[in-house]
This record gives structure tokens, sequence and C-alpha cells, in this order.
């Protein structure tokens, strides 16, 4: 695996790379890696010639100067586990290489109110944080395609949007959510959990597959969100939210026969630990594919 520190000699690297025909695949990290960014990198090797995965912190995405310190950084485990799933190159670059103060890194595109529910709502400011770090590393790196996780549902939605706004041709992939054999959302803040708080976090999951079963059976989707708080609220837990949204325009939904995609969406707190996780809980395509409707 070739490390990159500097935007320059990567760019160089990949522009001689595309010159010979070869395609470029991308994975944007914060580090701490754990098996659901490495199931992104896999994916991302079988598409293209070359997969760059991107370790940065970024700072622009932390509503609290805690949080950004306290995130974990773990360089040496985590170039191990990149070359072990056989990433072609690491991109690590100090947060001047990506912000130089002569370059206007600013973005300025309508999130279209995606950005406003859910994590937004209880993060402000981190999706256009997020927003300007993705489309900076796109201008970089300018990839065929672009790898992501459905465990960052909102996050995923709000940069297919982006890529449509900014008229990119790069595609994005969105991975299924890698989860532990109990079905805790795989995650690096799993590790700070208590070990009873991580023995009953798949409350999470499995209230998630309780709501998709509600809503086949025809509960309506407010007491859906209703039970589910309760059904998460217990001694050391604390639910943010429980949506149950659009899968594409995140809003609301009440009468569930007038969408497409349906996905239930939930932050919660585990002790000092804040977890989220999401289920499709219908998609007409998912029903198509599987020959049910
Ligand atoms: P980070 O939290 O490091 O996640 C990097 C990518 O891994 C994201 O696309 C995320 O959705 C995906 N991912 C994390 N856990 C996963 C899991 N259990 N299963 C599948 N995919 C998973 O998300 C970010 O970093 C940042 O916001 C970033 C996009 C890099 C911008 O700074």
């Amino acid at each position: 695996m070739l490390l990159f520190k500097h935007v320059a000699s990567l760019q160089v690297f990949l522009s001689r790379r595309r010159a010979s025909g070869q395609t470029v695949g991308f994975v944007p990290t914060m580090g701490a890696l754990h098996e659901g960014h490495l199931a992104l990198v896999r994916q991302s090797r079988t598409e293209n010639n070359i997969t760059v995965a991107s370790i940065f912190v970024n700072p622009t995405q932390f509503n609290q100067s805690d949080d950004l310190q306290a995130y974990p950084r773990l360089p040496g485990p985590d170039i191990a586990a990149l070359e072990e799933a056989q990433c072609d190159v690491l991109f690590m670059p100090a947060a001047e290489e990506v912000y130089p103060p002569e370059l206007n890194t600013d973005l300025r595109i309508d999130l279209s109110g995606l950005d406003e529910p859910m994590e937004g709502a209880f993060r402000p400011g981190h999706f256009a944080g997020v927003a300007q770090v993705v489309d900076r590393l796109l201008t970089i790196v300018e990839p065929q395609r672009l790898y992501m996780g459905q465990k960052d549902y909102q996050q995923a939605t709000i940069i297919r949007h982006l890529l449509r706004e900014t008229a990119r041709t790069t595609q994005l992939r969105v991975h299924p959510t890698v989860r532990e054999a109990d079905g805790l959302a795989m995650s690096s803040r799993n590790l700070r959990l208590s070990q009873d708080h991580r023995s009953r976090a798949p409350r999470l999951y499995q209230t998630l597959w309780w709501a998709k079963d509600a809503l086949a059976a025809g509960k309506t989707v407010s007491a859906i969100e209703k039970e589910a708080l309760e059904r998460l609220q217990q001694p050391g837990f604390q639910p943010e939210y429980f949506s149950v949204v659009d899968g594409t325009t995140l809003q609301p939904v009440i009468d569930p026969e007038a969408h497409t995609v349906i996905v239930a969406c939930l932050a919660c707190w585990a002790g000092d630990v804040r977890l989220i996780d999401n289920v499709v809980l219908r998609s007409s395509m998912q029903a198509a594919s599987t020959g049910q409707g």
C-alpha cells in the first residue's frame, strides 16, 4: 500500500494511473477502522483498479471540540488493517492540506433540508462540515466510484444529493451496515461501551426490527415511533430520536402507502456513548428484487 500525505503527490500518482485507463474507487474515513470500513475497501477492490482510502478526522464536522479531541486516532493499527484488506493507496493528510489557508473550501450548496431532521437537529452544522470535506476530498481524488456505509443513512443521502448538485460523475455505492454477531452495528464508538451497556446495546437493532414487523402488520407510524422510544428507554439508555422517514427525502412518513422506501433511524445514548442505527422498513425496490411485489 502506498501512503500519501500531500495532495500534490497523490494527484500526480492518480493522474498517471487514470491516463493508463485505470479506475479509482474511494473510501473516505476518519480512522479507528473496523470491519464496517474494511467492507467498503473490499467492495471497492472488486469494482475498481485502484482503491484509495483516506483517514482524516475532519474538524469542521464536529460541533463540540471535546468530541473532536476525544475521537480515537490509531494510525498504526489502521495502516495494518488497510494493508491486510489490500487497499492500494492511503491518503492521510494534515488539516492544512485539506483546508489550505489560500484556498476557499467553503461549500455553498443547498442541502434541500436533508440536513435538518434527525442527526441535523441534534448536531447543528455537522452535515455542512461533512459535505464540505467530502466535496474537497472528491476534488482531490476524482474517483469513478465513492463508497459509503448505510450505517450513516442520512450522511449517504446528503452525499448523493451533493453529487447531483455539483454535477459530478462519481457514482455513489452504499454498502449495507456491517453488524456484530448480536446485531449491534459496528462503530468505533462501541469500544467505549461498558460491559453492561455493550451487552444490552443490541436492543437498538431489535427495536428497528420490531418496527419493520409493526409497519408490515399495519401499525401507524406515530404508534411505532412512540412505542419504539419506550422500548429503547431502559436504565442507562436514553434515546434522542426514533424517526420513520421517507428513504429519499428524509421527510416524516404519515401514510406509508405514499412512499416507496421507508427507513427507521435512531440515535440513543448508552451511558456516555452516542449510538446511531437504521433499518430499511420497506422498499418496493427490495420487494421487486425478491419477487414479492
Ligand atoms: P467514519 O465514521 O470513519 O465512516 C467512514 C465510512 O464507513 C462511512 O461511509 C460510514 O457510513 C462507513 N461505516 C461506518 N460503520 C459502518 C458499518 N458498521 N457498516 C458499514 N459501513 C460503515 O462517516 C465518516 O467517517 C465521515 O463523516 C466522513 C464521510 C469520512 C467525512 O469526514
